[in-house]
Protein backbone atom coordinates (compact mmCIF):
# COMPACT_ATOMS: atom_id res chain seq x y z
CA UNK A 1 0.00 0.00 0.00
CA UNK A 2 1.37 3.31 -0.43
CA UNK A 3 2.17 4.99 2.98
CA UNK A 4 0.34 8.31 1.74
CA UNK A 5 -2.88 6.30 1.31
CA UNK A 6 -3.15 5.14 5.23
CA UNK A 7 -6.60 5.24 6.60
CA UNK A 8 -6.72 6.01 10.18
CA UNK A 9 -10.37 5.00 10.44
CA UNK A 10 -9.88 1.97 8.40
CA UNK A 11 -6.78 0.70 10.61
CA UNK A 12 -8.82 1.64 13.84
CA UNK A 13 -11.56 -0.44 12.54
CA UNK A 14 -9.11 -3.49 11.86
CA UNK A 15 -7.89 -3.09 14.97
CA UNK A 16 -10.91 -3.91 16.75
CA UNK A 17 -12.23 -6.26 14.30
CA UNK A 18 -9.37 -8.48 15.65
CA UNK A 19 -9.67 -7.63 19.31
CA UNK A 20 -13.12 -8.69 19.29
CA UNK A 21 -12.96 -11.72 17.00
CA UNK A 22 -12.20 -15.68 16.92
CA UNK A 23 -8.72 -15.48 16.60
CA UNK A 24 -7.90 -13.29 19.39
CA UNK A 25 -10.24 -15.51 21.36
CA UNK A 26 -8.07 -18.59 20.11
CA UNK A 27 -4.78 -16.82 20.67
CA UNK A 28 -5.89 -15.94 24.26
CA UNK A 29 -6.97 -19.34 24.79
CA UNK A 30 -3.50 -20.65 23.53
CA UNK A 31 -1.32 -17.44 25.49
CA UNK A 32 -2.95 -19.17 28.92
CA UNK A 33 -1.95 -23.03 27.86
CA UNK A 34 1.26 -22.49 25.81
CA UNK A 35 2.14 -18.41 26.32
CA UNK A 36 5.04 -17.14 28.55
CA UNK A 37 5.19 -14.22 30.97
CA UNK A 38 6.75 -11.71 28.24
CA UNK A 39 4.23 -12.94 25.34
CA UNK A 40 2.55 -9.82 24.26
CA UNK A 41 -0.93 -8.15 25.24
CA UNK A 42 -3.90 -8.00 23.70
CA UNK A 43 -4.72 -4.03 22.67
CA UNK A 44 -0.56 -4.26 21.08
CA UNK A 45 -1.16 -7.54 19.05
CA UNK A 46 -4.62 -6.42 17.63
CA UNK A 47 -2.53 -3.21 16.35
CA UNK A 48 0.26 -4.81 15.07
CA UNK A 49 -2.13 -7.18 13.35
CA UNK A 50 -3.70 -4.33 11.22
CA UNK A 51 -0.53 -2.50 10.42
CA UNK A 52 0.65 -6.09 8.72
CA UNK A 53 -2.76 -6.58 6.94
CA UNK A 54 -2.91 -2.25 5.61
CA UNK A 55 0.71 -2.64 4.96
CA UNK A 56 1.13 -6.01 3.42
CA UNK A 57 4.62 -6.51 4.13
CA UNK A 58 6.38 -9.79 2.50
CA UNK A 59 9.63 -9.96 4.46
CA UNK A 60 9.69 -9.17 7.95
CA UNK A 61 11.94 -9.49 11.43
CA UNK A 62 10.59 -9.89 14.91
CA UNK A 63 13.49 -9.56 17.43
CA UNK A 64 12.91 -10.98 20.76
CA UNK A 65 10.24 -13.77 19.14
CA UNK A 66 9.68 -15.62 22.41
CA UNK A 67 7.42 -18.64 21.88
CA UNK A 68 5.34 -16.75 19.27
CA UNK A 69 2.75 -14.56 20.45
CA UNK A 70 3.16 -11.32 18.93
CA UNK A 71 4.34 -13.79 15.77
CA UNK A 72 1.44 -15.07 15.07
CA UNK A 73 -0.39 -12.01 14.45
CA UNK A 74 2.28 -10.81 12.45
CA UNK A 75 1.57 -14.45 10.46
CA UNK A 76 -2.75 -13.92 10.45
CA UNK A 77 -1.88 -10.51 9.33
CA UNK A 78 -0.09 -11.78 6.11
CA UNK A 79 -2.20 -14.53 5.57
CA UNK A 80 -5.58 -12.38 5.97
CA UNK A 81 -3.71 -9.66 3.63
CA UNK A 82 -2.65 -12.71 1.11
CA UNK A 83 0.82 -12.35 1.22
CA UNK A 84 1.51 -15.87 0.07
CA UNK A 85 5.16 -15.75 -0.54
CA UNK A 86 5.95 -14.43 2.80
CA UNK A 87 8.81 -14.59 5.65
CA UNK A 88 8.86 -13.64 9.17
CA UNK A 89 12.22 -14.09 11.16
CA UNK A 90 12.05 -14.63 14.53
CA UNK A 91 15.49 -13.53 15.98
CA UNK A 92 15.49 -14.88 20.02
CA UNK A 93 18.79 -15.56 22.19
CA UNK A 94 17.38 -17.74 24.79
CA UNK A 95 17.51 -21.39 23.47
CA UNK A 96 15.92 -22.65 26.34
CA UNK A 97 12.61 -21.97 24.67
CA UNK A 98 11.35 -23.75 21.41
CA UNK A 99 11.16 -20.46 19.54
CA UNK A 100 7.41 -19.91 18.02
CA UNK A 101 6.24 -22.90 19.89
CA UNK A 102 2.92 -21.56 20.58
CA UNK A 103 2.20 -20.47 17.04
CA UNK A 104 -0.81 -21.99 15.00
CA UNK A 105 0.00 -24.52 12.79
CA UNK A 106 -1.80 -23.23 9.77
CA UNK A 107 0.15 -20.38 9.94
CA UNK A 108 3.48 -21.67 10.63
CA UNK A 109 4.89 -22.10 7.09
CA UNK A 110 6.23 -19.05 6.64
CA UNK A 111 8.01 -18.39 9.73
CA UNK A 112 11.69 -18.45 9.73
CA UNK A 113 13.11 -19.40 13.85
CA UNK A 114 16.33 -17.37 13.86
CA UNK A 115 18.18 -18.28 17.29
CA UNK A 116 20.64 -16.21 18.66
CA UNK A 117 21.59 -12.83 20.05
CA UNK A 118 20.51 -9.74 17.24
CA UNK A 119 23.99 -8.34 17.54
CA UNK A 120 25.45 -11.64 16.12
CA UNK A 121 22.63 -11.49 13.69
CA UNK A 122 23.50 -8.41 11.93
CA UNK A 123 27.19 -8.36 12.53
CA UNK A 124 27.04 -11.72 10.60
CA UNK A 125 25.00 -10.22 7.98
CA UNK A 126 22.40 -13.05 8.62
CA UNK A 127 18.75 -13.05 7.34
CA UNK A 128 17.78 -10.97 4.64
CA UNK A 129 19.33 -7.67 3.07
CA UNK A 130 16.22 -5.99 2.16
CA UNK A 131 12.96 -6.04 4.68
CA UNK A 132 9.69 -4.75 4.32
CA UNK A 133 8.48 -4.96 8.15
CA UNK A 134 10.51 -4.45 11.69
CA UNK A 135 8.76 -5.24 15.13
CA UNK A 136 11.18 -4.75 18.16
CA UNK A 137 10.81 -6.78 20.88
CA UNK A 138 13.94 -7.85 22.52
CA UNK A 139 15.88 -6.03 25.16
CA UNK A 140 14.15 -2.71 26.26
CA UNK A 141 17.33 -0.61 27.23
CA UNK A 142 17.95 2.88 25.34
CA UNK A 143 20.76 2.03 23.63
CA UNK A 144 20.21 -0.90 22.76
CA UNK A 145 16.39 -0.11 21.41
CA UNK A 146 18.16 3.25 19.57
CA UNK A 147 21.02 0.41 17.70
CA UNK A 148 17.92 -1.59 16.79
CA UNK A 149 16.23 1.25 14.89
CA UNK A 150 19.31 2.72 13.67
CA UNK A 151 20.18 -0.77 12.08
CA UNK A 152 17.19 -1.87 10.92
CA UNK A 153 15.97 1.37 9.27
CA UNK A 154 18.69 0.92 6.47
CA UNK A 155 17.58 -2.37 5.93
CA UNK A 156 14.12 -0.76 5.36
CA UNK A 157 12.70 -0.76 1.92
CA UNK A 158 10.27 3.08 1.25
CA UNK A 159 6.98 1.96 2.22
CA UNK A 160 7.89 -0.54 5.11
CA UNK A 161 7.57 -0.47 8.63
CA UNK A 162 9.77 0.03 11.74
CA UNK A 163 7.35 -1.21 14.90
CA UNK A 164 8.29 -1.04 18.40
CA UNK A 165 7.17 -2.72 21.33
CA UNK A 166 7.14 -1.07 24.72
CA UNK A 167 8.10 2.65 23.44
CA UNK A 168 6.99 3.92 27.01
CA UNK A 169 9.78 2.27 28.73
CA UNK A 170 12.79 5.13 27.19
CA UNK A 171 12.80 7.82 24.81
CA UNK A 172 14.67 5.69 22.60
CA UNK A 173 11.54 5.55 19.70
CA UNK A 174 11.05 9.29 19.65
CA UNK A 175 14.47 10.49 19.85
CA UNK A 176 15.07 7.87 16.85
CA UNK A 177 12.08 9.70 15.04
CA UNK A 178 13.29 13.26 15.65
CA UNK A 179 16.78 12.26 13.79
CA UNK A 180 14.41 11.48 10.78
CA UNK A 181 12.97 14.91 10.11
CA UNK A 182 14.11 17.69 7.68
CA UNK A 183 11.76 20.87 8.89
CA UNK A 184 11.31 24.28 7.22
CA UNK A 185 11.28 27.66 8.86
CA UNK A 186 7.99 27.46 10.05
CA UNK A 187 8.18 23.76 11.50
CA UNK A 188 6.40 22.04 8.82
CA UNK A 189 8.06 18.91 7.81
CA UNK A 190 9.62 19.16 3.97
CA UNK A 191 8.65 16.11 1.70
CA UNK A 192 11.62 14.55 0.31
CA UNK A 193 13.94 15.39 3.10
CA UNK A 194 11.67 13.96 5.93
CA UNK A 195 12.80 10.01 5.79
CA UNK A 196 9.08 8.77 7.16
CA UNK A 197 5.58 9.65 6.23
CA UNK A 198 3.92 8.50 9.18
CA UNK A 199 4.45 7.66 12.68
CA UNK A 200 2.26 7.14 16.03
CA UNK A 201 2.02 5.91 19.75
CA UNK A 202 -0.76 3.88 20.32
CA UNK A 203 -0.39 1.60 23.88
CA UNK A 204 2.49 0.48 24.34
CA UNK A 205 3.42 -0.13 20.48
CA UNK A 206 5.00 2.93 18.31
CA UNK A 207 5.00 2.49 14.61
CA UNK A 208 6.85 4.61 11.69
CA UNK A 209 6.47 4.21 7.76
CA UNK A 210 9.91 5.02 5.48
CA UNK A 211 9.37 7.48 3.03
C1 LIG B 1 9.20 -9.30 25.77
S1 LIG B 1 9.89 -10.82 25.23
C2 LIG B 1 9.21 -10.96 23.60
C3 LIG B 1 7.77 -11.44 23.52
C4 LIG B 1 7.34 -11.88 22.14
N1 LIG B 1 7.59 -10.88 21.15
C5 LIG B 1 5.86 -12.26 22.14
O1 LIG B 1 4.99 -11.43 21.92
O2 LIG B 1 5.59 -13.44 22.39
C6 LIG B 1 11.54 -10.40 24.94
C7 LIG B 1 12.40 -11.52 24.36
O3 LIG B 1 13.59 -10.94 23.83
C8 LIG B 1 14.66 -11.83 23.98
N2 LIG B 1 15.90 -11.03 23.84
C9 LIG B 1 16.36 -10.06 24.68
N3 LIG B 1 17.50 -9.52 24.20
C10 LIG B 1 17.77 -10.15 23.03
C11 LIG B 1 18.82 -10.03 22.07
N4 LIG B 1 19.81 -9.16 22.23
N5 LIG B 1 18.77 -10.83 20.97
C12 LIG B 1 17.75 -11.71 20.80
N6 LIG B 1 16.75 -11.89 21.69
C13 LIG B 1 16.74 -11.11 22.79
C14 LIG B 1 14.40 -12.44 25.37
O4 LIG B 1 15.04 -13.68 25.51
C15 LIG B 1 12.87 -12.54 25.37
O5 LIG B 1 12.45 -13.81 24.97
Amino acid sequence: MPAQELNWFTLMQTVMEMKTGPFMAQMLERKERLGSKSSMGQMDCSLLYALVRTFRPRIAVETGANVGMASSFILKGMHDAGVTDGKLYGVEYDTTMQIGSMIPDELRGPFVPSPGNVRGFMREQLGPGAIDFFLHDSMHRYKHQYWEFKHFWKRLRPGGLLVSHDVNMNASFVDFISKTYTHDWGGVSVEGKTQHTHWARWGNLGFMVKA
